[in-house]
């Protein structure tokens, strides 16, 4: 798929909550969510912003954790959705999600101690939005960003799921973060880990990951921290600005 179709269908999908439901749920497994809630440990003090929030799962997520969360988000059919979301969940205020772009956040300097970012499309790589994330954040704050995930080819269902996204994504996306690693070694490794830990999920710190580099964290003086979290069935790619 060529990259002006993949963005086509990107802001057709942003458009439709419908659409976007089955896109984010049924491709990857049901584990969106499941991915987008790791953010939840990696928060840091009480007053959170979410960057396109998208139908607001993660956001009815924080509030009902205890959080005090604002939520910014570029499309109208988006922004009607979370805040549905918000009423269905009986969490927060529907006027908490605001219709805006994350590179002119309306907040005062030194609002937040944590900004959230999952899946988020390519704002994330805009300066302009880095600059906003910093001006908005308290000193000892953090940006935290799922940039992605993928499912392994693992089971039956998987490898039909990840033949889908490299149709969809490219083979860059789907395959480019591992492409200095074995696939075979890393699914070994995952099974190894699921025996090992209770939950089956762990998290390494990756000094200078291949992923995030293009999230210009240093320019702002954020200082960057990249995790790889992994079950048995997938990966996910978090990278963090500590201010
Ligand atoms: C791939 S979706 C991810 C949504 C949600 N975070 C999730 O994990 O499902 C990206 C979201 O960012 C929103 N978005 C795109 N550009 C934006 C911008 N400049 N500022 C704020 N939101 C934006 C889109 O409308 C969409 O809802």
């Amino acid at each position: 798929m060529t990259p002006a179709l993949r963005k086509w269908l990107f802001e057709t999908l942003y458009k439709n909550r419908y659409l976007y439901r089955f896109a984010s749920t049924v491709p990857f497994a049901g584990q969106w969510h499941v991915w987008q809630r790791l953010v939840l440990s990696r928060i840091r003090g009480l007053d959170v912003l979410e960057l396109g929030c998208g139908l607001g799962d993660l956001l009815a997520d924080m509030l009902k954790a205890g959080y005090n969360c604002r939520a910014i988000e570029h499309s109208p059919e988006m922004l009607a959705a979370a805040r549905a979301t918000l009423r269905r969940r009986k969490v927060g205020q529907p006027t908490w999600v605001i219709q805006g772009v994350a590179q002119h956040l309306p907040f005062s300097d030194a609002s937040f101690d944590t900004v959230v970012s999952t899946c988020p499309s390519e704002y994330i790589y805009d300066p302009d939005t880095i600059a906003e994330v910093e001006r908005v954040l308290r000193p000892g704050g953090r940006l935290i960003v799922i940039e992605g995930a993928n499912l392994l080819p693992v089971g039956f269902l998987q490898p039909l799921l990840v033949l889908i996204q490299l149709l969809v994504y490219g083979s860059a996306a789907v395959f480019g973060p591992r492409k200095k690693r074995n696939l075979d070694e890393e699914v070994a490794r995952n099974r190894q880990a699921d025996r090992k830990t209770a939950t089956g999920i762990t998290t390494e710190v990756i000094p200078d990951a291949w992923f995030g580099q293009h999230i210009p964290l240093e320019r702002f003086g954020l200082r960057r921290r990249s995790e790889l979290v992994r079950s048995r069935r997938w990966e996910v790619y978090i990278t963090i600005g500590e201010k």
